[in-house]
């Protein structure tokens, strides 16, 4: 096999365009904790790793999907190749065919030079598509058939590139209610999730909070220099109380933040940048129902905002598709916390000023 580092050379040589990263590699790849649950993912990790199998990462945001990904990537027979790492919910839905599987000079404005996409990048690697049920339709047709057939096109080429990668796909969201709202299709679903992998919240593993607690003080305590000797008590147990709805990322970051302030050699932690415990009357059936509902709710202004291209009203916008009020549906989008401007296309935005 060639060695990456000089195929990318050969290919800047022939002034071919490549994407800005490779493998980001930034990310500390140790995988912390020793409770069941994790375990149990640790497990499936070491027996998928060496297949080719396609992998599916569920869970929260935040849990661990991407360090998984590159553990699997880590232990595998291509773990001398690349690890192409793709976001599909930050390239614009216009750029992306082009971002996945490349282009040839001239094949649309702007296409200069003809750029290799990430596919052809992780070549004999692993890519890990995140946010995977972010895809528009017509890429999800796309990949499908890499999954299928093993090839794929360029944008504006005529010839069938033939690809050898493995694929690790991630999602936080319910891809069972996107088949069921239309936005993901069912057949690219059971191709990718062949050996599904579930990341557990860390309030299911609480085992785990006192050595991520542990690690991350090390590690912020090595960067910025400081010595930090204990942990109180109060701290240990206000860390173990919480829900923890950014799952470890979030851990993360108070833990660097309170690092940071930290001036004696005994770590503590300021109570109000804890996540607020749900209130006691909230039971957990009524929550989850609403969070359901919420999520559905979710995925279908998210199809609408979609098929009109972001434009929220006007004849053909999204609060005419779903049959209600501009208002409701403004006031629903914040609540909801939806991003509009991801689903706007080149062409929408020209348009956006007039509705
Ligand atoms: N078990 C763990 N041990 C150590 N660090 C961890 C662990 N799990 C997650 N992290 C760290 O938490 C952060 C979030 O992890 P990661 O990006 O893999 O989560 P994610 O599920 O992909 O999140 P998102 O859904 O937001 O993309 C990263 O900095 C990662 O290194
Ligand atoms: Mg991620």
């Amino acid at each position: 096999m060639a060695d990456p580092k000089q195929s990318e050379e050969r290919l800047k040589d022939e002034g071919v365009a490549l994407p800005e990263e490779i493998d980001k590699g930034s990310m500390c790849d140790e995988i912390v904790g020793s409770s069941g649950a994790l375990q149990r993912v640790l497990s499936l990790v070491s027996k998928v790793a060496p297949t080719d199998a396609t992998v599916l990462v569920t869970g929260e945001t935040g849990t661990g999907k991407e360090l998984v990904a590159r553990a699997i990537h880590r232990q595998s027979r291509r773990s001398s190749r690349a690890f192409v790492s793709v976001n599909c919910a930050a390239v614009p839905r216009d750029l992306i065919a082009s971002e996945l599987f490349g282009h040839e000079k001239g094949s649309f404005t702007g296409a200069m030079q003809r750029r290799l996409g990430r596919f052809e990048l992780a070549e004999g690697g692993t890519i890990f598509l995140d946010e995977v049920g972010e895809l528009p339709v017509e890429i999800q047709v796309a990949l499908l058939r890499v999954l299928q057939e093993h090839e794929f096109e360029r944008v504006g080429g005529t010839r069938s590139i033939q690809t050898n990668v493995r694929v690790i796909a991630a999602t936080n969201r319910n891809l069972q209610a996107a088949i069921a709202a239309g936005t993901f299709r069912s057949d690219l679903f059971y191709r990718l999730n062949v050996f599904p992998i579930e990341m557990p919240p860390l309030r299911e593993r609480r085992e785990d909070i006192s050595s991520l607690l542990e690690y991350f003080i090390d590690r912020y305590a090595r960067k910025l220099g400081k010595n930090i000797r204990s942990v109180s008590s109060r701290t240990l147990e206000l860390f173990q109380s919480c829900p923890w709805p950014g799952n470890i990322r979030e851990l993360q970051n108070v833990i660097e933040r309170s690092v940071i302030v930290c001036e004696t050699e005994n770590f503590s932690v300021d109570e109000t940048w804890l996540p607020r415990q749900p209130l006691a009357s909230e039971c957990k059936s009524q929550s989850d129902f609403s969070q359901k509902l919420a999520a559905q709710e979710k995925e279908m202004i998210e199809a609408a905002l979609r098929e009109s291209a972001g434009r929220v009203f006007g004849p053909c916008g999204a609060a005419t598709k779903l049959g209600i009020a501009r208002s409701t549906l403004e006031s629903k989008i914040r609540s909801l916390k939806i991003s509009k401007n991801r689903f706007k296309t080149c062409a929408g935005m020209l348009s956006a000023d007039l509705g």
